[in-house]
């Protein structure tokens, strides 16, 4: 399990403490040596990895037989070292995407919640799976739900796909009320409880714009066929539009562990908790359009996306400076955006072809993005 100390990791293993099926053989993190120790000890878990290779020393204390990987490709190094049936990747950002290769090149079943790693190297994804037969299960509520509907359907019967969103926790706002944004606010999201990266993301709406592109890899689906409606209340995760005009839904309490559950069972469904949702009680569901004027992360993911794997590439690596720089309080919550749009504007090229490429580029937008926060710091 990667990014056990995370959002998705700390659910994971709750999921798997209420399992008789599920043993964990090894566990990441980033810096939190401390609850990675802590979780290994209670699991009974003889190897880990810690991708900060200072705090890896706190592991010293693990099981006297037990193996400790540190320093950036740590997880990557503990996917290719250990054994498992399955991996579930939990890690944030695009320091997960060497660990998804790994799994996928080993042939080991991936449970991806790392949407990044499909929007920085989707192609290179899919065909790492297709390679070795490795199974790639979605995490993310929505995808986890999409993938539910479907199972065992023709590609033919299927018009569209529909992602719900949130809105976060600034829908209904207009674009000029949003620069004076804080990130307490920002960090406030109105239906999830999430690490902070995608809490960000989810208000900017740049995480449906992830998770677009994240639809279009996992099903092979043109982006003109991936529509996106907002659903504040977060009950109904997906649907899909039917040939015939039928709308197949998923719904459920927002929950994360369901997902998680499903994937790391998958195919079998077992119980997760007592989340049974009284619809008599869910009271009015509602859609809307989302407000792409406020909101212009959707529509430059979108972009990126047609562009191709080049430009998602610099879409994420530019989106992770400008959220670090927003928390950092060095960029304004309207400015997340505008970093995004220009950096892409700047550097998008031609899908890189092997895994030195996507991290070539992704070092290169880096620098670019943070001289874009630069220039607007400075013009105010
Ligand atoms: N949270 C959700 O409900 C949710 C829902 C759908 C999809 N996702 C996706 O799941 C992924 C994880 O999200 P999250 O909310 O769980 O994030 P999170 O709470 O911030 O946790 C991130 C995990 O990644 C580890 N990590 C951070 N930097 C790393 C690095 N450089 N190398 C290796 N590991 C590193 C962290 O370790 P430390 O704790 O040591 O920093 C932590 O274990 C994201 O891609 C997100 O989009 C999350």
């Amino acid at each position: 399990m990667l990014g056990s100390t995370g959002s998705i990791g700390r659910q994971a293993l709750e999921v798997i403490a209420g399992s008789s099926d599920l043993t964990v053989v090894g566990l990441s993190c980033g810096s939190n040596a401390e609850l990675l120790l802590e979780q290994a000890l209670e699991f009974g878990v003889p190897h880990v990895a810690v991708a900060h290779a200072k705090k890896a020393a706190v592991c010293s204390s693990l099981h006297p037989e037990g193996v400790v990987w540190s320093g950036p490709d740590a997880a990557a190094q503990l996917v290719r070292e250990v054994d498992a049936d399955l991996v579930l990747n939990g890690i944030v950002g695009f320091a997960g995407l060497e660990a998804t290769l790994a799994a996928l090149g080993r042939g080991v079943d991936l449970a991806l919640a790392n949407k990044e790693s499909l929007v920085c190297a989707g192609c290179m994804v899919r065909a790492a799976a297709l390679a070795t037969g490795a199974r790639l299960i979605p995490v993310d509520s929505e995808h986890s739900a999409l993938f539910q509907l479907m199972l065992g359907r023709e590609t033919s019967e299927i018009d569209s796909l529909v992602i719900t969103a949130s809105g976060g926790p600034f829908r209904g706002w207009a674009r000029d009320a949003l620069c004076t944004v804080t990130p307490k606010q920002a960090l406030a999201h109105p239906t999830w409880n999430m690490g902070p990266k995608i809490t960000i993301d989810s208000a900017t709406l740049m995480n449906k714009g992830l998770e677009v592109i994240e639809a279009h890899h996992l099903f092979d689906i043109p982006y003109e066929r991936i529509e996106v409606v907002v659903h504040p209340q977060s009950i109904v995760h997906s649907l899909i539009r039917l040939v015939d005009g039928a709308l197949l839904a998923h719904l459920g309490l927002p929950d994360m562990r369901v997902p998680i559950s499903y994937a790391l069972h998958y195919p079998r469904r077992l119980p997760v908790g007592k989340n049974l949702m009284d619809l008599a009680r869910t009271g009015m569901l509602f859609f809307e359009e989302p407000d792409e004027e406020a909101f212009p992360s959707l529509s430059v993911a979108r972009a990126a996306g047609l562009q191709g794997d080049g430009a998602t590439c610099v879409l994420n690596a530019a989106n992770e400076v400008a959220v670090h720089a927003f928390l950092a309080g060095r960029l304004m919550f309207s400015g997340i955006p505008e970093v995004v749009a220009e950096t892409v504007h700047r550097e998008a090229v031609d899908a890189p072809t092997t895994f030195a490429e996507v991290v070539d580029l992704d070092y290169r937008t880096r620098a670019a993005a943070e001289m874009v926060v630069a220039e607007l710091t400075q013009n105010g």
